[in-house]
């Protein structure tokens, strides 16, 4: 029976790598995602009822693991070079003419892959197990970051043995390691994040009050310094692999494009497009398509790199002690453009950030006209040292919103004035404060006043925003007149002012009116998830919210629950829980729920479905019987519900388990006669997470 189950293992453990390599590597889905989630699940139980059979490189081992308080400090057993740059053909044409001098008489050929904008990592497979990951760090040494990584889906924890039939010719150069993969290897490529993904994420962290990132770069550089691996996973990071550090115990490849195709076999996913080269001509013509296309690959690159495709070549080049003699990146001249900074203005968002935004002359880049562009923060400002009236480079790449680049100093005359980054609020005046209440970074000023009239007007335009209650009409203008008016300062105002008096302001006629109030009108049924998003609840963004309404039925439940509740539920972290419990212990938040209710605002929320959740326990069914040693019957059904298990007072064949307790009767012999899964509170507890009783 246990061999058996053993072997189901074995084979469940493939199938889930074989379908992740096919849905994240290849972007070829194999299997519907229930039905991979019904295989996952059958994984899980083995693994629950033989924790032994648990190893790193299984497919439930990509989140695990508490958070580290810091990450060890490792030696590359083969340093990590970087590489020299160059904007200019007629460098290109230099460096080829160097390697040649180096390598005399030789045919060269080359390979040219996209420079990937992202950060180099270091994975060390030991018997084709994930054992090591590290960042680049000073190139000698770097962080272990292997749990951060192992939560990028389209990594393989564990390496395919690439099959004989299947494998390209080349793979008859390795004498394969006594189990046909080699007994170490380590490779190398660039962590990203998908642009797609960064303005997803940006919008999400918009929306729930957080920093927003400057760039996909950053963004997956912030991602991987992450503590807690749960984050991590949440960030759509993703690995593109195009080189090796040490490898023993099996011949390793002789040439780049011979290790591309065993990095593919492997498991890993490789460079986009490549191209081979045997001219200066042929290198100028694959960068010049390289540029052509790679605005359509998803993710940013800034460059190509051309690398020697011998690997016999490359070890008579050698290396300076920065990078290698025989690679070179080419880096493609960003979509740019110079123009005058007249001055800066500071935006106060609705979190109270404040926000310098350039006020530029107007200038024509990458297809449109650009007249403002962010300045990020105070230390982007000093960090570039901009000043008042300088001539500045701006750019536009990608999903990124334009930006200040650099000074263009020589043209600076002395005539241009530091800017005095304000310590007070522009709107209302408050000393600014500067804290970590974002947790990534403590680089943003914030105005501390909550009446601070920006602040005002950024919680009604949220609240009225389409992704919240979505109230037509509900915009910037409508809100600063409403406020300036004086009729509305917090949400619940919305619904007590009268059609004359939105009709009564400028610009807006009885038509308008009568259409916002409408709107105004609708929005008092919309479901729960909204309105809890509309509230602007530090790091709740719409994707927390749901998975509140999901949980509670209504908002009264949620006022209710603990932050070791709130936790209990999927997509909803420490940090958040414990804003979320702030936020809702605030008397003057909770006199706004009262003055909402009054108002006649929906409270239900129509996404909570026991049965549909999508919690982790999510279409199991639970009986409980005899006294368990610490949860009381009640606190142990709440634990189920709040991770979408059920909980049924009788046992069937319908019964997932049986959870017993001391003196368990009727209901434990039948669950034995029907052959349902028996545990304790210990096994509840490892269930639902490993959270602890208290
Ligand atoms: S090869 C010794 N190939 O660019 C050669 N690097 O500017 C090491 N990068 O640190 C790097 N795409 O983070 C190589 N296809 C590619 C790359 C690439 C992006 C990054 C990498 C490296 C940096 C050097």
């Amino acid at each position: 029976m246990s061999a058996a189950l053993r072997q189901r293992h074995t084979e469940l453990a493939a199938l889930l790598r074989a379908h992740d390599h096919a849905y994240y590597v290849l972007a070829q889905p194999s299997i519907s995602d229930q039905e991979y989630d019904r295989l996952y699940h059958e994984l899980l139980d083995l693994e629950q009822a033989h924790p032994d059979w648990v190893t790193p490189d299984s497919p439930s081992q990509r989140v695990g693991g508490a958070p580290l308080s810091e990450f060890p400090s490792v030696r590359h057993a083969v340093p990590m070079m970087s590489l020299d740059n160059t904007y200019s053909p007629e460098e290109v044409r230099e460096f080829v003419g160097r390697v040649q001098k180096l390598l005399p008489g030789e045919a060269l050929e080359w390979v040219v892959e996209p420079k990937v904008d992202g950060l180099a990592v270091n994975l060390r497979y030991e018997r084709g197990v994930l054992v090591l990951g590290a960042t680049r760090g000073d190139g000698t040494q770097g962080d272990d970051i292997t749990a951060n990584l192992k939560t990028i889906r389209s990594l393989p924890l564990q390496l395919q043995a690439p099959p004989p039939a299947a494998a390209p010719v080349e793979l008859d150069l390795f004498a394969p390691s006594p189990v046909g993969l080699p007994a170490v290897v380590e490779v190398r490529g660039e962590v990203y994040m998908t642009s797609p993904g960064f303005k997803k994420l940006n919008q999400d962290r918009e929306s729930a009050g957080e920093d927003k990132f400057i760039n996909p770069r950053n963004a997956a550089a912030g991602s991987l310094k992450q503590l807690d691996p749960r984050i991590v996973a949440t960030r759509p990071l993703e690995m593109v692999l195009y080189g090796l550090g040490k490898v023993e115990g099996c011949r390793p490849p002789a040439s780049q494009v011979e290790m591309l195709a065993w990095l593919k076999a492997l498991g890993f996913k490789t460079p986009e497009r490549t191209w081979v080269c045997r001219s200066v001509e042929e290198l100028m013509a694959a960068i010049a398509e390289l540029d052509g296309r790679r605005k359509s690959f998803g993710y940013e690159t800034d460059g190509a790199v051309i690398k020697l495709n011998s690997f016999a070549g490359r070890e008579r080049c050698g290396s300076t002690s920065k990078a290698p003699r025989w690679a070179m990146a080419y880096k493609y001249a960003a979509e740019q453009a110079e123009t005058a900074l007249i001055s800066i203005t500071i935006q106060v968002g609705r979190t109270g950030a404040l926000t310098p935004v350039a006020e530029l002359e107007p200038v024509f880049v990458a297809g449109s006209t650009v007249s403002r562009a962010t300045l990020h923060n105070e230390e982007e400002l000093r960090r570039k040292d901009i000043r008042l009236g300088d001539r500045v480079i701006i750019e536009k790449a990608g999903e990124v919103i334009p930006a200040v680049v650099r000074v263009v100093m020589e043209k600076r005359t002395g005539a241009e004035k530091v800017f005095e980054f304000p310590r007070a609020c522009p709107e209302c005046g408050s000393v600014a404060t500067r804290d970590s209440a974002t947790g990534e970074g403590t680089v943003v000023w914030r105005c501390p006043n909550t009446d601070c009239p920006a602040r005002i007007r950024g919680r009604l335009e949220h609240w009225c925003s389409r992704g919240a209650m979505d109230i037509e009409g509900g915009g910037e203008v409508l809100m600063e007149q409403l406020v300036k008016a004086g009729l509305v300062r917090e949400v619940d105002d919305l619904y007590r002012v009268s059609v004359g008096e939105v009709a009564a302001l400028e610009r807006m006629g009885e038509k308008s009116a009568a259409n916002f109030m409408a709107g105004v009108e609708a929005s008092k049924s919309r479901d729960l998830w909204r309105l809890i998003f509309g509230l602007g609840i530090l790091h709740v963004g719409a994707g927390g919210a749901k998975a509140l309404g999901k949980t509670f039925a209504t908002l009264d439940d949620l006022l209710h629950a603990s932050p070791a509740q709130l936790q209990e539920i999927g997509d909803i972290g420490e940090v958040v829980a414990a804003s979320l419990h702030a936020w809702f212990s605030d008397p003057i938040n909770r006199a706004l729920i009262n003055r909402l209710r009054a108002a006649g605002l929906n409270f239900r929320s129509a996404l909570h479905n026991p049965e549909a959740r999508l919690g982790p326990l999510a279409g199991r069914t639970f009986v409980l019987t005899g006294t368990l040693p610490n949860l009381t019957r009640e606190a142990a059904a709440a634990r189920i519900e709040a991770l979408g298990g059920r909980v049924s007072g009788s046992v069937s064949k319908k019964t997932d388990y049986v959870v017993a307790g001391a003196e368990a009767g009727s209901k434990l012999d039948k669950a034995e006669k029907l052959g349902v899964k028996i545990i304790d509170e210990a096994g509840l507890l490892a269930l639902c997470g490993g959270v602890q009783a208290q």
